[in-house]
């Protein structure tokens, strides 16, 4: 293998961006939904799922997607601060920069978008959801019932807290879209389309069934983690190639190094 497994493992740097957006039959499919929702007279649009299912690069992928023909504006970290966040949804529906000791008004807020109403319908898409207040959720709330803004928001899943039975998001009109982790195909073909894009096909035809067997029994098929076991298991192949390159064969793919990363990770115990 001519290339380094340093730069092999950098594959699988976590990284919200549409350029590395790998597309699996399962993200076409929410993607589809998705992006087929926006032409629906819906509210909210909801995508949902526990962490690590690809709910941010979903969002960063529409965006970049439909900038050049769509009012959509993003904002991919929440804006917690109620101030700022009127400020932002009204300078970015109005193109014009607010002085930082102006306050924006919600109601005056709500008035412009009616104002707009028949007119323009712009789409904000927001990440992190989890994480705004409940006075700030019903402000959401609020501006999407004037249908002249329509939000795309993501929220994280947890185990212990059903965040859609919350009463801000009961009786909207929506669409929700619920991201899960990969089956063992689909993972396969994510690390399959990452690798190959990078120039690593040789090593990955090295890759067995029952390796990615082993793989998603520990990573779920959840893209996170997944990126998280094959950086480690490269980083050992690193290791290896650095200083005992006798070690590793370039012909065959180790099993022992597969373990190791698992425990490493603490999958399993030594
Ligand atoms: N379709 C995809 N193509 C390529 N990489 C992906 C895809 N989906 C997810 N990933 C990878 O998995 C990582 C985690 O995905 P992402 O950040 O979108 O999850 P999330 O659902 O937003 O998680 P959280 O709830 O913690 O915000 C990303 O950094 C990216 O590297
Ligand atoms: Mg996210």
């Amino acid at each position: 293998m001519n290339k380094s497994y340093e730069e092999l493992k950098n594959v699988f740097v976590d990284m919200v961006d549409q350029s590395a957006y790998v597309e699996l039959e399962s993200t076409a499919y929410n993607y589809s939904v998705l992006e087929s929702s926006l032409d629906k007279p819906l509210k909210m649009v909801l995508l949902y799922g526990k962490p690590g299912t690809g709910k941010s690069m979903l969002l960063n992928k529409l965006y970049h997607d439909m900038k050049a023909y769509r009012e959509i504006h993003y904002f991919n970290s929440p804006i917690l601060s109620e101030k700022e966040f009127l400020k932002s949804i009204y300078e970015a529906m109005s193109g014009q920069e607010i002085p930082t000791q102006m306050r924006v008004n919600f109601d005056a807020l709500l008035k412009y978008c009616l104002k707009l109403k028949d007119k323009r319908e712009v789409v904000f898409l927001l990440d992190e959801c989890q994480l705004y207040s409940e006075a700030l959720m019903e402000k959401i709330r609020l501006l999407s019932d004037t249908r002249v803004v329509k939000f795309v928001i993501t929220l994280h899943k947890t185990d212990n807290e059903d965040v859609i039975a919350k009463e801000h998001f009961k009786t909207r009109i929506w669409e929700v879209i619920e991201m899960s982790n990969a089956n063992e195909y689909d993972m396969e073909i994510y690390i399959q389309k990452k690798m190959i894009a990078e120039g690593f096909i040789d090593f990955f035809n090295l890759m067995k069934k029952k390796h990615f067997r082993y793989i998603h029994s520990h990573t779920k098929g959840n893209f996170r983690e997944t990126n998280k076991y094959l950086y480690t298991l490269f980083d050992i192949y690193e290791y290896y190639e650095k200083n005992e390159p006798a070690k590793i064969s370039k012909k065959k793919f180790s099993t022992k190094i597969l373990e190791m990363a698992a425990i490493r990770l603490g999958y399993i115990n030594a």
